[in-house]
């Protein structure tokens, strides 16, 4: 049987996701100035926003994007490991520790941008309110950045590694939202996309009059 596990929402945040930091990454090591400033800081201010979304649809959400339904305790876990307790609807126990360390990670980098400065061109909007704390706060922005390239390569070999190896499908359900079952289980429950839309129109409104205008 087909069900839908991922809301329309969540998978437009995910790819989202994955072009505006893309783009961070990439003007992160160009000369950031002018054209490559801009991209740096619309691309990176993108995350934070998306991330800060993505936080509120963690709680308010359709099921599978819960925070309260898929992040799961050591016990959960072992069984995971196992091989028993997960159905194969949203994240698995494990996968969501990853989950949940790239969004921290995510939210952390894209804020700590807004305090961090090159000491000639290029400045965070921020980054003269944070004093004597802008130095640290760079160099915390440029390894968090290098970890978070570490870690998003890691995602996506591991999705490569269940999809060949373990003949785990997850690419195809997070484009299209739906996935094949072998056995019965039930459907999650999704939430409304107009609830996901407002409380995207607030987050890009937030972002935009307390940190572009
Ligand atoms: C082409 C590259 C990528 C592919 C194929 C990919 C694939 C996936 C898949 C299949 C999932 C769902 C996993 C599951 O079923 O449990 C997922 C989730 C996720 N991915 Fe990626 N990913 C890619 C790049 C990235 C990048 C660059 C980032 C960020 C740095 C990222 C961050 C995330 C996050 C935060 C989730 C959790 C989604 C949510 O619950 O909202 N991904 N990705
Ligand atoms: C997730 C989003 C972001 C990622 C992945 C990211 C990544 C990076 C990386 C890797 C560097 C260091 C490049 C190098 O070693 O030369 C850097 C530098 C910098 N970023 Fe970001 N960044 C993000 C968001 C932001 C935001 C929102 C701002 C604020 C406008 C910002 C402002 C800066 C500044 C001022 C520097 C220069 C600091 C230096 O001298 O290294 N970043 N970023």
């Amino acid at each position: 049987m087909q069900i839908k596990v991922w809301d329309g929402a969540t998978r437009l945040f995910h790819w989202a996701l994955v072009i505006a930091f893309i783009f961070s990454v990439y003007s992160a090591f160009q000369d950031k100035y002018g054209i490559y400033a801009e991209i740096h800081t619309y691309a990176g201010v993108s995350v934070l926003a998306l991330v800060a979304w993505r936080i509120l649809w963690g709680i308010v959400g359709s099921d599978t994007s819960r925070f309260s339904h898929f992040v799961k305790g050591p016990n959960a876990i072992r069984a995971y490991l196992r091989g028993e307790g997960w159905d194969g609807v949203g994240h698995n126990p494990l996968g969501a520790l990853s989950v949940v360390l790239m969004l921290v990670l995510l939210l952390a980098q894209a804020g700590m941008g807004l305090f961090a400065s090159d000491g000639m061109f290029f400045d965070g909007p921020f980054a003269r309110d944070a004093g004597s704390w802008s130095g640290d706060l760079t160099r915390w922005h440029r390894w968090t950045g290098y970890s978070l390239m570490g870690l998003a390569g890691l995602h996506v070999l591991a999705v490569l590694w269940y999809a060949g190896l373990k003949k785990i499908q997850m690419i195809l359900p997070i484009i299209t939202g739906s996935k094949q079952f072998s056995k019965a289980v039930a459907a999650p429950r999704l939430r409304s996309p107009i609830l996901a839309l407002g409380l995207a129109l607030g987050v890009a409104f937030a972002a935009w009059y307390f940190i572009l205008a």
